[in-house]
């Protein structure tokens, strides 16, 4: 699938303007605060309803504007699709081919994109956190119903979180968490058990990337750290009861610090190069490498799911990479258009890309450049 067509109106620094893109490389080169982010932006948005860089919608309404609208043809097989977003001080109108979508999640999947930023190349070095939501998002892209199941999740252990801090302010009584816990672990064990699944697809992939990208160099490993013992449990039934017991057991401590301490919310994933442990003992480049390896594999994994390769957005990275990392990408990625944004075009990019588009992008105006 591809991005043929957008057209952005009020849409952060664009007053309205509109551009055809190229089905493999989209260059977008331009000085800092020129709005090449925020061109990455609307292609996210359209994919996801949301931005990656904000919650607040409103942020992203031109500056004394009162609504922004955002359209974007994607091509994908004999059937094109146009996807229509328009935002106001009322809300959000989604509409597919023309037509009003009831359910703001039934965006997902019509323009599947990967983005790779900097906040991207701190996967492997950062917090869990970071990791967890890496794979929740490829989870979503994958399986949409996985946005209920995660949300659930979090609305429950809010509760559940607010519940234990009265308990132990107020003294209220301890079975009260009961119906919480319960559920927690519902909602729990359907996370676990598609965490599960997707890390064993990812280290698979990405292990393959990872050699390609460092020319059979380097092993990437990555492991699912769950907080249940998984081994070869394929049993929603049971990672329940693992969950349910150890909620029980936890408790007491939990009510004590007034925050739940166990479940996949403290989740993990291990990755190592060469069999040590890349987050404490990668260098840098390592780091980053295998945390582009990951990033691209997606693309593999969303094909293999979908049978469509997502368009990649690479927002800022190109000039964090080494050169042979930079030649690899400019190679390798054929069938899957790309963005890329960058302050110039470098050597190795205009020695070796072949097929593509170059824009120059200058205060919320966007160009085509010839090299
Ligand atoms: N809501 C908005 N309305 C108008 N301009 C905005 C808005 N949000 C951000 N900008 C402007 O967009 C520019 C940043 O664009 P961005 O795409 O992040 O830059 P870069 O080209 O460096 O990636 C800044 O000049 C900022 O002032
Ligand atoms: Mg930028």
């Amino acid at each position: 699938m591809y991005l043929d067509f957008i057209k952005m109106v009020n849409f952060r620094n664009y007053r309205q303007h509109q551009v055809y893109f190229h089905p493999a490389f989209n260059f977008l080169v331009g000085n800092n605060a020129q709005g090449k982010t925020n061109l990455i932006e609307a292609i996210y948005y359209l994919a996801v309803g949301k931005s990656h860089r904000t919650k607040t919608d409103r942020e992203l309404i031109r500056w004394n504007s009162d609504f922004f609208y955002v359209r974007g043809d994607v091509k994908v097989g004999d059937s094109p699709k146009s996807i229509e977003i328009g935002v106001n001080k009322n809300g959000k109108i989604i509409r597919i081919n023309g037509i009003e979508l009831k359910k703001k999640e039934e965006l997902l999947g019509n323009l599947s994109v990967v983005l790779f930023s900097p906040e991207e190349l701190k996967l492997v070095k950062e917090g869990p956190s970071y990791r967890r939501k890496f794979i929740d998002e490829e989870i979503i892209q994958i399986k949409p119903s996985y946005f209920y199941i995660l949300s659930n999740y979090n609305k429950i252990l809010t509760q559940r979180n607010a519940l234990l801090k009265e308990i132990g302010l107020r003294n209220r009584k301890k079975d009260t968490l009961d119906v919480w816990d319960k559920q927690l672990a519902q909602y729990g064990a359907k996370m676990i058990f598609h965490r599960n699944a997707f890390t064993k697809k990812l280290s698979i992939l990405s292990r393959l990337m990872h050699r390609k990208i460092t020319s059979g160099g380097e092993e990437l490993g990555i492991k699912y750290s769950s907080c249940i013992e998984i081994g070869d449990c394929q049993d929603l039934k049971e990672m329940e009861e693992q969950l349910l017991t150890n909620l029980k057991n936890k408790r007491d401590d939990d009510i004590k610090f007034g925050t739940s301490s166990f479940g996949p919310h403290r989740e993990d994933l291990e990755i190592s190069i060469n069999g040590i442990d890349a987050r404490k003992f990668g260098s840098q480049g390592q780091q980053r490498t295998a945390a582009l390896s990951m990033k691209l594999s997606e693309l593999e994994l969303v094909k293999g799911e979908t049978g469509e390769y997502p368009v990649l957005l690479l927002d800022d990275v190109m000039s964090e990479l080494d050169p042979l990392r930079q030649t690899y990408l400019v190679e390798n990625l054929q069938n899957v258009q790309v963005f890329v944004t960058c302050t110039a075009l470098s050597g190795i990019i205009k020695k070796r890309f072949t097929e593509g588009k170059v824009f120059g992008v200058d205060s919320g105006i966007i160009t085509v450049v010839d090299i």
